[in-house]
């Protein structure tokens, strides 16, 4: 009996010290020629805490890094002044905070709450400009001009004694839309109202934008795509007639001070990740950065401005910006298995031009392939999905095209299907095809023309990305 275990024992070593050695070899290989090392950042493990893995092969201290980024994202920040946290400079005015309240286990977030609208959808205030020398900077640098007494967005929260700025709240028309064959699907377009705005009306003509917070998915895959790679796709004056432009959207950066390919958020208004987490700092949850040093209060706010500073000017030093930062880069990201049903329908998905956009095939610096299903560019998606907001090169109709990737882990985080479309509109995949329309029309003609059968085998695969 003794024996027998010793020899298993002996036996469970030697074939550990074969893999050590195999895995050795393989990664001497990767090494040497750059083979496929996307296993490292890419799962196709639909688990609902997938998005919270680190990528494989961290070292020790890579991986303190990718923690204290973790930290500063993922715990709570609280009012300054604070004697027992290097985590205050929360607001005065913000919407939630952390980032993962908006961004629940790093994927997309909710619209609804118990029927009420949900902190992860944000409201983007400006108005036109006036051609004053102020407004024509602002647009140069942020391409909009902020609501007077509001700023760029509505604050839904506020540290004590300081009054939020207001709330949403949303109440939808019935849209029918009917399909060739007879099938009927009910749209949902949303109308909203601002309620408890506690500085006054808003300024007239001031337009209102309504975002809901995106999923993190792949996020810092994208920066691995080389600009070259997504111009290729650029097709401004529509030469090879296929109805599909596609636009760069060149905007400002705060980091380089010069125009830069945008890549971030719904309109690709932004052009690198650091600079986008400083901003979702900045305007989600109050925090100032050395890129945006100044807090969110407008010059008519007086208490928010007169409200008690953190011991240190920047809330969110540079260190905890690049861990910050340095977590995103390095979170696992979900890309759906390539069965067969999958290579089926994305025939489909080809055949009807849904690919022309969502591309689904990028191949990275580093070599290896991804599936993000966006091309990262602007499409004009018509009337119906216009929010009327200009954001540097990206006029009111254009959006950039959402990538598809890791949608289908809403459902197991949060357990609900998720709202589609830059509003979360769309209560599911089929209502956000049929929103499509300006570039996207004849793509979505095709799929109303396909056979039911079709239609349901391509559903499914948007479902399971
Ligand atoms: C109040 C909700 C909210 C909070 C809090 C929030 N975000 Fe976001 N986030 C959003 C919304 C909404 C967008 C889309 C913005 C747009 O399109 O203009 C977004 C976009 C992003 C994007 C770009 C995604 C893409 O696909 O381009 C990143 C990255 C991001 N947020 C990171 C963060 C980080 C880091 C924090 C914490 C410092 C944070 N967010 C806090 C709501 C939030
Ligand atoms: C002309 C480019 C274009 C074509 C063609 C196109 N899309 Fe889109 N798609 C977009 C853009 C841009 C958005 C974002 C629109 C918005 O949020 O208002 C989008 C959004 C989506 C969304 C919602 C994603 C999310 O995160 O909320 C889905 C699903 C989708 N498209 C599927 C499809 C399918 C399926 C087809 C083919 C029938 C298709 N698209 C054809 C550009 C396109």
């Amino acid at each position: 009996m003794l024996q027998t275990q010793k020899k298993q024992k002996f036996n469970f070593s030697l074939m550990k010290k074969t893999i050590l050695i195999k895995s050795l070899i393989a990664s001497f290989a990767i090494g040497l020629f750059g083979v496929d090392n996307s296993n490292d950042f890419i799962s196709n493990d639909k688990n609902k805490s997938i998005l919270l893995k680190p990528v494989s092969n961290l070292n020790d201290k890579q991986y303190d890094k990718f923690i204290l980024g973790r930290s500063f994202f993922a715990i709570p920040w609280v009012e300054a002044p604070s004697a027992t946290t290097a985590r205050d400079g929360l607001g005065p005015l913000f919407n939630a905070n952390t980032c993962i309240s908006c961004h629940p286990s790093n994927g997309k977030g909710t619209l609804l709450i118990d029927n009420k609208s949900s902190r992860s959808l944000v409201v983007r205030l400006s108005i036109d400009s006036n051609n004053s020398i102020e407004h024509k900077m602002l647009l140069e640098k942020k391409s909009f001009i902020p609501e007077p007494n509001y700023g760029a967005q509505l604050a839904l929260n506020a540290i004590h004694g300081i009054d939020f700025e207001g709330k949403v709240k949303i109440d939808f028309d019935e849209l029918n839309v009917v399909f060739p064959d007879g099938e009927k699907q009910i749209l949902l377009k949303p109308k909203y109202s601002l309620e408890n705005l506690n500085y006054g009306p808003l300024f007239n003509g001031t337009n209102i934008s309504y975002r809901i917070a995106p999923s993190l998915n792949g996020i810092g895959l994208i920066e691995l795509i080389s600009n070259e790679d997504i111009l290729k796709n650029v097709d401004i004056n529509d030469k090879n007639n296929d109805g599909i432009s596609g636009r760069a959207n060149w905007v400002y950066s705060n980091i380089t001070k010069k125009q830069e390919l945008g890549k971030y958020t719904w309109k690709a208004s932004v052009a690198f990740l650091k600079e986008q987490i400083a901003g979702a700092a900045s305007n989600d949850m109050g925090l100032t950065t050395t890129i945006f040093p100044d807090e969110n209060c407008t010059s008519s706010q007086k208490a928010c401005n007169e409200a008690p500073k953190p011991k240190d000017d920047i809330d969110l030093t540079d260190e905890r910006l690049d861990a910050i930062t340095y977590y995103l880069k390095h979170i696992k990201t979900y890309s759906a298995k390539q069965t067969k049903e999958y290579t089926e329908a994305l025939e489909i998905f080809e055949q009807i031009s849904c690919a022309k956009c969502h591309i689904s095939s990028f191949e990275t610096k580093e070599g290896f392939k991804i599936s993000p299903f966006s091309d990262f560019l602007l499409h004009d998606m018509g009337e119906e999905l216009s929010d009327g907001r200009t954001e540097f090169s990206a006029n009111k109709n254009e959006w950039r095209t959402a990538p598809l990737w890791g949608l289908s882990l809403h459902e197991k985080i949060n357990k609900e299907k998720p709202r589609l479309l830059h509003d979360g509109r769309a209560r599911n995949f089929q209502e956000a095809i049929l929103w499509h329309g300006g570039e996207a029309q004849k793509s979505k003609e095709n799929y109303m023309n396909l056979p039911k059968e079709q239609r349901e085998k391509l559903i499914k695969f948007l479902e399971e990305l």
